[in-house]
């Protein structure tokens, strides 16, 4: 018999054994959980689609599991199997689950109200805590990091007097329709599995691949650029992280063609205190960040530079009156004070942040042994208590790679098998995150049944 070609591979992986591996993980997922189907059998057709939210339908199972309860990094579902969660909720609780101190500030602020449209003395807390953490930037509170990238924008657009937004090829900075585009044959234009777009996105936005500055440079040479918005390191295509320079030549040259600097923390919170802009000493004029900065109370916040706040308030001070476009009803609520001045003070400390780095360490090395003991060709990046394995060599250098390097069906296969071994993995990519609240033998379990699937796969 002839060998297999390798083109006939999948991320390395012969489709064979994909296709026995996922058939069997999908068949030991459903028989282990009656309890589970049967009370979905009963009430999940009320949901559009089966489930509640639109992305629940992303995870790979044949079906989702319903969680009874969360604590620090595990998750308990209604068949009762306890499982180590390294996904924790795509981040939003990447301090663990009901961090203690947010878990107190949530049951002190329950009697007192839930949301009154005013500030707090919390707020005054929060706010100081925002500047030593963060940098020294005039804050806004918003829900979500949609919301906050959102505002940050029409600030942008508002004090440059330009229309659009330069954003990475492959980039995600939540749901708000003018990020949403995407490279096509060298042009910008909207992505192509968008619900219901109508506006012509390419008025309002322009998208380059990261890391490529003499692309950047040309498009702000236009003169239409308000605002660069980007992640530091990619985050939300398969991981790709900054070349040497790039940072640098971004500030440069925003700066050179009078545009902002955005810089979207919400997922590279993850590389240390302060995040990604701290640590490596980025200088944004805007800075945004969501997700866990309150522990998991549905909160963000977006920051700008004194000098954008004065140009922000000479603009506002003649705007005709009426509505300005920035601001939800529930944003600013108390609990999310709360919550945040206790995250900040208590929970985004520099000893949780040692703890997520020396077991994210801990998990990429030991992924990484996997990949190269089964001859995987597979990579592994970390950015702080941030671990994503890739199914295809790299490193990646932008959005393009990064797309051509996604492997859905191996990885659906793979977070299945990791889940029936007791380990949830994030249904995007193959993001794993590390908790102050995780264990040692959290990630050693990981790295086995990791190892043990390879195994399989590869032996
Ligand atoms: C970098 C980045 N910014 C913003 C968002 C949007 O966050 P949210 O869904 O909480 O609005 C996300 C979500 O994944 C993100 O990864």
């Amino acid at each position: 018999m002839p060998a297999k070609a390798k083109t006939d591979l999948i991320a390395g992986v012969r489709p064979e054994r994909l296709e026995a591996l996922a058939a069997r993980e999908a068949r030991r997922f459903a028989a282990s959980r009656p309890k589970t189907r049967a009370a979905l059998a009963k009430g999940a057709d009320v949901w559009l689609g089966g489930v509640p939210m639109h992305w629940m339908k992303d995870w790979p199972m044949p079906f989702p599991m319903l969680v009874t309860k969360a604590k620090g990094a595990r998750i308990t579902d209604l068949d009762g199997y306890e499982i180590d969660d390294f996904c924790l909720g795509d981040t939003g609780s990447m301090f663990g689950h009901s961090p203690k101190p947010v878990a107190k500030a949530i049951a002190r602020q329950a009697s007192r109200g839930l949301t009154y449209m005013l500030p707090t003395k919390d707020a005054l807390v929060a706010g100081r805590l925002l500047s030593d953490r963060f940098g020294a930037f005039r804050w806004q509170i918003a829900t979500t990091a949609t919301d906050a990238n959102r505002n940050a924008l029409r600030v942008a657009r508002a004090v440059t007097g330009r229309p659009k937004v330069l954003v990475f090829n492959g980039c995600y900075h939540g749901t708000l329709d003018d990020t949403m585009v995407e490279l096509s044959d060298g042009k910008t234009s909207a992505r192509s599995g968008l619900v219901g777009q109508v506006a012509d996105l390419t008025q309002t936005a322009h998208v380059v691949e990261f890391n490529d500055l003499t692309a950047v440079e040309a498009a702000l040479k236009t003169g239409e650029i308000a605002a660069i918005l980007t992640e530091p390191v990619m985050t939300n295509s398969c991981m790709v992280l900054p070349e040497a320079g790039f940072h640098d030549g971004l500030r440069t040259l925003s700066r050179r063609y009078g545009a902002l600097l955005i810089i979207d923390e919400t997922h590279t919170i993850s590389s240390g205190l302060g995040g990604y802009a701290r640590v490596h000493s980025l200088s944004p004029d805007m800075f945004v960040v969501g997700k866990c900065v309150a522990g998991g109370m549905p909160t963000a916040v977006w920051g700008m530079t004194d000098a954008v706040a004065q140009r922000f308030a000479a603009y506002d001070a003649q705007r005709p009156a009426g509505h300005s476009g920035m601001g939800t009803t529930l944003s600013g609520n108390p609990m999310q004070f709360a919550c945040l001045r206790a995250t900040l003070s208590k929970v985004m400390t520099p000893g949780n942040y040692a703890h997520m780095e020396a077991g994210a360490a801990r998990l990429s090395d030991g992924l990484r042994a996997a990949i190269d003991r089964h001859k995987a060709p597979w990579h592994v990046v970390r950015v702080g208590a941030r671990v994503e394995f890739i199914c295809a060599p790299g490193p990646l250098k932008n959005g393009t790679q990064a797309m051509a390097a996604h492997a859905p069906q191996v990885e659906a296969a793979l977070h299945t098998a990791l889940l029936n071994r007791g380990c949830l993995i994030a249904p995007f990519h193959n993001m794993m995150l590390v908790s102050p609240a995780t264990k040692t033998r959290q990630i050693d379990r990981l790295i086995a049944a990791f190892d043990e699937i390879l195994t399989q796969l590869f032996a």
